[in-house]
């Protein structure tokens, strides 16, 4: 007995000084194992007389329970070390400013587009869409700008590879031939704005390769002149914000209109700025003119029983002007310094209050 009271001691020491779980389950294994210590003793109980073997058993059985009692303490010791220990290294300082996260800006062009949009939207347009590479066919031809008609240099298109029976598909050199899709694949009375990326080979401080045009189309029984007159002044005052802009419809030309008006808006040059508004000078902003009989005819509609007018404007142009932007370029240079300076906040986006265009 005082040989099981040496052992135990022995053991239990070792158990405390264990330096992990690992070195827990060596001494299980050599005290309480099939080969152990302790079991070796309870297989030579067996040798001893009855009585003795009784009472030998039973401070065996004592000294196993007191191992495993004493390995599961101190292996639920070691766990709880471990977590604090981990609690300790990974804890969160709340109390800790946030990272400076910079805001996200909406471009000007996306403005603008959403801008154009609500005015329109609140007139009763709805958007179309049509493809960016177009055919010779709806970009001139049914516009009425035939294969030798000047517009088409004046244009600088990008054309694309020939295609084996020899024709070329363009790069749309204007989003007027979603006037012409959306003729042929929709029935009147139809009233359209159509934002988009148009492309022409030009580069300077107010042309880019690819650009953007707003296109609108208006087609009904009984539209006249003035419709155009009404909607474009109306237009021109909300996207400015000035009620009383002056607005000046000057006799032009283009192929697929007629007749056709360039629409200058008022505004005052002075000491290198300008200034839109009052003043003794005019800026042109859009072209327009009621849709020549030709274009609609090409449309398979009837142009004795269905007359409307078109309009078409350079969308880089307006926001300049209205944002005070110098150059086209920097819309497409991804400079975040210029976009943190021209960019509007996401709140500021007109469609987002004024709702969806159905
Ligand atoms: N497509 C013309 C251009 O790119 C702009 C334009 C002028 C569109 C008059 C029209 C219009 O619909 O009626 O220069």
């Amino acid at each position: 007995m005082e040989n099981l009271d040496n052992l135990r001691e022995e053991i239990i020491g070792s158990v405390r000084k264990a330096a992990g779980l690992d070195a827990l389950e060596e001494i299980r294994v050599a005290e309480l194992g099939r080969k152990g210590r302790i079991t070796g003793l309870m297989k030579g109980l067996g040798g001893l007389d009855p009585e003795a073997r009784r009472a030998a058993g039973a401070a065996l059985n004592r000294l196993k329970d007191e191992v495993a009692a004493a390995l599961d303490a101190e292996k639920s010791r070691l766990a709880d070390r471990a977590l604090d220990a981990g609690l300790e290294r990974d804890r969160i300082d709340v109390s800790l400013p946030i990272r400076p996260e910079s805001e996200g800006r909406i471009h000007p062009i996306s403005q603008t587009i959403d801008e154009v949009m609500a005015i329109f939207g609140e007139m009763g347009f709805s958007v179309a869409e049509g493809p960016d590479i177009e055919d010779d066919w709806h970009n001139f031809t049914a516009l009425n700008i035939p294969p030798e008609h000047p517009a088409r240099q004046e244009m600088d298109t990008f054309y694309l590879p020939g295609e084996k029976d020899g024709h070329r598909m363009v790069l749309r050199t204007h989003t007027s031939p979603v006037q012409i899709r959306t003729m042929l694949g929709r029935k009147p009375p139809l009233r359209i704005i159509v934002p988009g990326r148009t492309y022409r080979c030009d580069y300077d401080a107010t042309h880019s390769p690819m650009f953007h045009q707003v296109e609108g189309l208006v087609i009904d029984e009984a539209t006249h002149f003035g419709h155009l007159k009404g909607c474009l002044i109306e237009f021109c005052r909300a996207y400015f914000g000035v009620d009383d802009l002056p607005v000046r419809f000057r006799a032009s030309y283009f192929p697929f209109t007629e007749p056709s008006a360039e629409v200058d808006i008022g505004c005052k040059r002075e000491g290198g700025g300008l200034s839109i508004g009052h003043g003794e000078d005019w800026l042109e902003i859009l072209g327009s003119g009621m849709v020549n009989p030709k274009v609609i005819e090409n449309c398979g509609l009837d142009p004795a029983r269905y007359q409307g007018f078109a309009f078409g404007m350079g969308l880089e142009r307006i926001s300049m002007l209205k944002y005070g932007i110098p150059d086209l370029r920097t819309y497409y240079e991804s400079d975040l310094r210029w976009l943190r300076h021209y960019g509007f906040a996401a709140l500021d986006v007109p469609s987002l209050v004024a709702g969806p265009i159905p």
